[in-house]
Formats: C-alpha cells, sequence, structure tokens
C-alpha cells in the first residue's frame, strides 16, 4: 500500500506580466488545453474543497482527516496559483470564454448546495483518478519540457502534489459510501463534464485563431501533423492508465510515486521553504 506524506507548500511562483497563451511553443492546440486546464482549476478546485470540509466530520480515524486536511491545504495552493497566472495570460480576444467559466462556476455551486455529498465525493474522485493518470503521462512521456518555464513551473509542481495527495479522495470516498457502480458513473461523468469544458475553450481559442492561423504558427488550425503526436501519446500512455481507474480493482494505493517524481516534489519543497522564485 503507497502514501506519501503530503506536504502544503507555499510556493511563490513568478509570472510573465503578458504571458502569450501558446505557452507550448509551436504548439497552438496543445497549448490551449493547457490554458483550458488552467482555467477549469479556479472553479474545480474550490469545489473540491467544499466537498471535502463537508465530508470531514463523518470521518474517524486521525490519519485520514489529517490527510483530508492536508489534501485541502494542496488544493488551496494550487488553484489560488492558477488564478494568479490565469490573469497573466493574454486571453482578451477570445470572446466566449468567461460564459464558458460562468456556466463552469453554476455548475459546480449547484452540485455544492444540491447535490449529494455521495455525488460530490465520487466526483472529487473522478477528477483525482484523471490527474493521476495524467500525471504518470506528463512525467513518463516528459510533455511539459517543451512548454514555457513559468508554466511549465506551475504545471510540474501542481502535478506532483496531486500524485502525493492520490489516495485522498479515494479513501474518502470509500469511507462515506465505497459503492464502486457509483463511483464509476459519476467518476465517468465528471471526467465528461471537465473534458467538455476544456475541450469548449480550446475549440473557441482555435477558431478565435482561425484567420490568422497559417501566418502566426504555419499550417491550419487544429492541425493533425501538430496534434498527432499528443494523441498517439495519450492512447499509449494516458488512456490504459485511465481504463485502469475505472476497473472494480482499481485502487490509488496500489500506484508508487516514481523516484523522479520524488526529486520533484522535493525540489518544490526546497523552493517553498528557501523562498526560492
Ligand atoms: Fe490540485
Ligand atoms: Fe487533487
Amino acid at each position: 500500500m503507497h502514501r506519501n506524506p503530503i506536504t502544503i507548500r507555499r510556493l511563490t511562483l513568478r509570472f510573465p506580466e503578458a504571458c502569450d497563451p501558446v505557452i507550448a511553443l509551436g504548439r497552438p492546440e496543445e497549448s490551449f488545453l493547457y490554458v483550458g486546464l488552467s482555467l477549469l482549476l479556479p472553479h474545480l478546485e474550490p469545489y473540491l474543497i467544499r466537498s471535502m470540509v463537508s465530508a470531514k466530520p463523518l470521518l474517524d480515524g486521525e490519519g485520514l482527516v489529517k490527510d483530508t486536511e492536508a489534501f485541502i491545504g494542496q488544493e488551496s495552493q494550487h488553484y489560488k496559483m492558477h488564478i494568479q497566472f490565469n490573469r497573466c495570460l493574454d486571453l482578451q480576444k477570445y470572446k466566449g470564454l468567461q460564459v464558458l467559466e460562468d456556466n463552469l462556476a453554476a455548475d459546480y455551486n449547484r452540485y455544492s448546495e444540491t447535490a449529494a455529498l455521495k455525488f460530490n465525493l465520487a466526483y472529487a474522485e473522478g477528477f483525482e483518478a484523471f490527474t493521476l493518470a495524467m500525471t504518470r503521462w506528463v512525467f513518463q512521456t516528459g510533455l511539459l519540457d517543451h512548454v514555457q518555464p513559468a508554466a511549465r513551473d506551475l504545471f510540474r509542481w501542481h502535478l506532483v502534489e496531486e500524485m502525493e495527495h492520490r489516495t485522498v479522495a479515494f479513501d474518502v470516498y470509500q469511507h462515506i459510501s465505497g459503492s464502486y457502480v457509483y463511483r464509476l458513473w459519476v467518476g465517468l461523468f465528471a471526467q465528461w463534464h471537465l473534458c467538455q469544458f476544456v475541450l469548449r475553450v480550446t475549440q473557441l481559442m482555435l477558431r478565435t485563431e482561425r484567420n490568422d492561423f497559417r501566418k502566426k504558427y504555419g499550417g491550419r488550425w487544429c492541425s493533425f501533423q501538430r496534434v498527432g503526436y499528443l494523441l498517439w501519446l495519450a492512447l499509449l500512455y494516458f488512456i490504459p492508465k485511465l481504463l485502469n481507474t475505472h476497473m472494480p480493482w482499481y485502487s490509488p494505493h496500489r500506484i508508487a510515486m516514481p523516484v523522479s517524481a520524488k526529486a520533484i516534489a522535493d525540489e518544490y519543497t526546497e523552493k517553498a521553504r528557501s523562498g526560492a522564485r
């Protein structure tokens, strides 16, 4: 059974004053997916926190309560840093992003106010299982290596902490409900819900760029030549890991933190300790 200490790191990351949303050089489609993810998190992570705060009084066992508090501590840092990063992104020309965000925020507020705690916790685990599969994919393939340094720093730190707290939402869900079938259906819904937001953001941004695309990035908008490698990597390294999370025997406790991820975690612990930017 794998568990890691969950460290709350209070980092100060520095972002450029005006950041081109094409954060992966020459790869607008991939960049806009990252932007979509970064716009999602300031809405999604506060919702996760509200769900875990509601679950906390129902938990017993000092270990799980402490892990839940650490989970809340890490997620609170994540979405605040994404808000800072999103403010630096030059997104004025992409009309319609705010409507997408407003609809998403309304969904999460409605879930917190009206849905059963069991649903909100299964949603949380659906997201956590998704990010764990994504984190393992990203670290395994070095996907962030070509992302500009400030954004890379943000995503590396965030993803490594997602790996650190990978067991918490699962354990809390198991404690409160434990139904596999319910976790499966709500988890699939959660992953569809968050992916459709990210894909709508990506599509809106690509369509906005459509007329200038050849001049700015070369080739047609949404070029298969450019996204083919990403789809191929996803097919090989992400989809199998994600499918595994939907199996009845899945447990994040069976997934060890790779040595390379531990080294990244240590690097950020040191940065937080020294106040380095
Ligand atoms: Fe997070
Ligand atoms: Fe998380």
